[in-house]
């Protein structure tokens, strides 16, 4: 098979030129990495975890009408998806306090927030990806008003939609990430979708023991990674039940093993 041209390695997936104009392939790899990849390692079969649970999420937006970048799964680590421009921009949604807002404004981890925040970084890895305000974003020209106001739009429809169906499984949703892309139409661009939504972008703790179900068991070494990968999974209802479960990541181990 040619091979396929690479158009972007970041630190948990790779971008690989589609097979028609307009599209990419998206690759999830099993690296993890953490404040601002300081931190670094693997979580064995994330990759796979995460293109299937993120296959759910986008489907699903989808299917009540939020644009996505998302066409469809390839095979065990790859998704086809529309090429975007991304905007520079990571868009962090909080229903809860933890991570870095409980740390910057001294707020008990756990504390239910009154209302759901909305804040934005710019994604800048040189930088430290900062927090800003809409101010900067203007200014700057990261994207339009009227951008802004289609991305926060689209935020609220995604999290109202994700609190629910977390909540249906017995998982609080604590904060996530989101990130979104220009496609054009002529000279008219239209914001939708992008990136992935999974336990590497979310924060996932369980209804009754709070116990935390996301890559902060990475970022904290609070040990059972993957494990916690795949009860979301499972809870999601996409592994197999029981044997077959572990299959699912033996055979891509297999691939491995294989060199392929
Ligand atoms: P924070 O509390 O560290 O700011 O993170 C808020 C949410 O955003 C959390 O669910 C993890 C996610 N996140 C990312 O997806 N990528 C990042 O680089 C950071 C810092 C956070």
């Amino acid at each position: 098979m040619a091979r396929r041209r690479q158009i972007y390695e970041g630190k948990a997936k790779i971008l690989y030129e589609g097979p028609e104009p307009g599209t990419l392939i998206q690759y999830f790899k099993d690296d993890a990495t953490a404040f601002n990849a300081q931190k670094r390692g693997t979580i064995s079969g994330k990759g796979v975890l995460n293109n299937r649970i993120s296959e759910h999420i986008f489907t699903a937006l989808g299917a009540i009408g939020v644009p996505t970048h998302f066409i469809r799964r390839l095979n065990m680590r790859e998704q086809l998806i529309r090429q975007v421009e991304i905007i520079p921009i990571e868009v962090v949604i909080r229903n809860v306090a933890a991570g870095s807002l409980s740390k910057r404004l001294g707020i008990e981890e756990g504390t239910q927030l009154p209302r759901t925040i909305i804040e934005y970084y710019y994604k800048d890895d040189a930088l430290g990806d900062p927090l800003i305000a809409d101010e900067h974003i203007a200014c700057f020209g990261w994207a339009t008003q009227e951008e802004m106001n289609d991305i926060a739009d689209m935020a609220i429809r995604v999290n109202d939609f994700m609190c629910g169906m977390f909540a249906a499984i017995g998982i609080r949703l604590v904060d996530f990430k989101l990130e979104f892309g220009r496609v054009w139409d002529g000279d008219y661009a239209r914001v939708i979708l992008a990136d992935e939504i999974s336990p590497d972008g979310c924060r996932l703790w369980d209804l009754k023991s709070n116990e935390k179900l996301d890559k902060d068991r990475f970022r904290l070494d609070l040990g059972n990674v993957a494990e916690a990968y795949q009860e979301i999974a499972r809870r999601l209802g996409l592994m197999p039940e029981g044997e077959e479960a572990n299959s699912v990541l033996d055979f891509d181990s297999h691939r491995k093993k294989r060199g392929r």
